[in-house]
């Protein structure tokens, strides 16, 4: 019986804590392959979408702070939301209310940063 007690409280702890957020993680693995990503040939589908919902035109009614959705845009916050996209501490979660992005597409957004965020 104890056990039995016992096996409830951690299963209820389990499920309130994973309630709070989601941490499901996409499993898209198509980007895996990209080695040397461009704005205009991957990263533009990425925020597309996943960000553009909330970070395109209509951001400041969406309560979303700043505008992603263009190129310009994008480069001035691209390695802020590369900590909300990764969930690092101190970041707000992204993308908002849905699941984390796949390995594969976080580690493309980061070879993108770091290969100087090309255009072309
Ligand atoms: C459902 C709406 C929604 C989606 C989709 C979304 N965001 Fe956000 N985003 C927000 C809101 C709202 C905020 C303001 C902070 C908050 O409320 O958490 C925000 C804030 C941010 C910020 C500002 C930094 C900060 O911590 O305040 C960045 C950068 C950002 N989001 C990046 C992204 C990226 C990149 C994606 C796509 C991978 C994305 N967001 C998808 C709603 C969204």
């Amino acid at each position: 019986m104890k056990k039995i007690i016992i096996s409830f409280s951690i299963l209820s702890v389990t499920l309130g804590l994973t309630s709070c957020e989601k941490t499901e993680t996409n499993t898209n693995t198509e980007n895996c392959n990209v080695t040397t990503p461009t704005y205009t040939t991957n990263i533009k589908t990425l925020i597309a979408t996943h960000c553009s919902s909330c970070h395109g035109s209509s951001y400041q009614n969406k309560g979303a702070g700043v505008k992603l959705d263009t190129y310009s845009d994008l480069k001035n916050y691209a390695s802020d939301a590369l900590g909300n996209i990764k969930h690092e501490n101190g970041y707000a979660a992204m993308p908002k209310s849905a699941n984390k992005l796949s390995d594969c597409d976080i580690s493309m957004f980061e070879n993108w940063i770091n290969q100087g965020m090309k255009e072309n």
